[in-house]
């Protein structure tokens, strides 16, 4: 019976006392449901490992605590909890050959030989590695998924309460990463076991996980299944980590219950449903604003268009298969980024190094109050 995880109020601090202290993980609070898919997301050094670490065991809290189920577990030590982890670097054990690897767990846990060989058969089938046990090579002998492969059946094949993945799939290349990923969602679906999967990947965590947090210098920003974070991100940090955003500043008019009013650079007026703004924050006449729109909230026009508008040159126009990218470069005022815009097919007339216009969907675009800056 597998059973959910909580973090509650959750403090590390790496050094305490010492002019080196980190604090990596500030008043971390969230849970995890019962054989949950949960992403960790962030940029390098949020404290997503710290958190693994945490849970695992293998760091103490400075404060607060973790639970699974109704335990608390936060001072049991690591040995005696039934969790099973896949670290950054997935080291197997190189004079082991694979299956010695995957038994080791059951080995250290003192089963006997036909328990051992039932269950290390039954998960090698698990992650489809029936074929390589045959020959049973050395890990050395096996291609970088074959290894994750066996890193992942290792850390399986006792039954953990809880899994743990750190970035596995941070040493393949991109197509074996697409590939792995939708078999760690197979794996995990099959097994049931409550499982939290660290990457720095945006695209991979949205494509793996039931549901992710967003992380940023040891404060979770942002849960929620990658519905939820692409269409309502809470701040700019969250909507330019998740997806890919295009921002430019404004300047407010007006604002109401209902809707936004704002001023473009060279005096373009947008009306944004409130609802569009995301930040609890009064807007007052004269605030500067962020607005974001994503590829798809903006579209490329050759004519004059009822909706409003801004001029641009298209910079690059690429052809993805099921869109078309244009990159669009703007006057400075508005954004010094080019922009992405992305259209469900070519626009015929329109080449690159030419003048267009771009047309905002005013009920999408989203409007922030900062730059989601600390
Ligand atoms: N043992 C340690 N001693 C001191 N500081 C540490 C220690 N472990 C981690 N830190 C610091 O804590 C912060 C969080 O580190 P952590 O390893 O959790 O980041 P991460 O999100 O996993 O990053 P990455 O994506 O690079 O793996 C970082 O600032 C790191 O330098
Ligand atoms: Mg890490």
């Amino acid at each position: 019976m597998k059973k959910p995880l909580q973090y509650d109020r959750v403090n590390k601090i790496f050094n305490e006392g010492s002019k080196h202290a980190v604090h990596a993980l500030r008043d971390v609070s969230f849970a995890i449901n019962a054989g949950e898919l949960f992403c960790l997301l962030g940029p390098s050094g949020c404290g997503k490992t710290t958190i693994l670490r945490c849970t695992a065991g293998l760091e103490s809290l400075t404060s607060g605590h973790i639970l699974y189920g109704d335990q608390d577990i936060t001072s049991i030590p690591p040995y005696r909890r039934n969790i099973g982890m896949v670290f950054q670097s997935f080291a197997l054990y190189p004079h082991m050959n694979v299956f010695e690897n995957v038994a080791y767990g059951l080995r250290v846990r003192k089963l006997d030989d036909k328990e051992v060989k039932r269950k290390v058969n039954q998960i090698i089938e698990l992650v489809g590695l029936a074929d390589v046990l045959k020959r049973n090579p050395s890990p050395t002998a096996l291609s970088g998924g074959q290894q994750q492969r066996v890193a992942i059946a290792r850390a399986l094949v006792y039954d953990p309460d809880v899994l743990l993945l750190d970035e596995p799939l941070a040493n393949l290349d991109a197509k074996l990463r697409r590939y792995m990923r939708a078999e760690i969602r197979r794996i995990q679906k099959a097994t049931n076991i409550t499982t939290i999967f660290v990457t720095h990947d945006q695209e991979e965590a949205m494509a793996v996980g039931d549901r992710l947090a967003v992380l940023r210098d040891g404060i979770v920003e942002q849960i929620g299944t990658s519905n939820e974070l692409y269409h309502n991100p809470c701040n700019a940090f969250v909507a330019n980590f998740i997806g890919k955003m295009n921002f430019f500043y404004a300047q407010i008019l007006a604002c109401d219950s209902h809707w936004v009013k704002a001023t473009l650079y060279d005096g373009t007026l947008l009306s944004i449903p409130r609802k569009n703004y995301r930040e609890p924050i009064h807007p007052i006449r004269g605030d500067r604003i962020l607005i974001a729109a994503r590829p798809e909230h903006l579209s490329i026009s050759t004519e004059a268009s009822s909706s409003p508008s801004i001029a641009g040159q298209v910079s690059i126009i690429q052809h993805l298969g099921h869109i078309v990218r244009y990159e669009v470069d703007v006057a400075a005022e508005f954004s010094d980024q080019p922009l992405e815009i992305d259209m469900d097919s070519l626009v015929e007339s329109v080449r690159e190094k030419d003048n267009i216009r771009i047309v905002f969907d005013q009920q999408k675009i989203a409007v922030y109050g900062s730059d989601g800056s600390r």
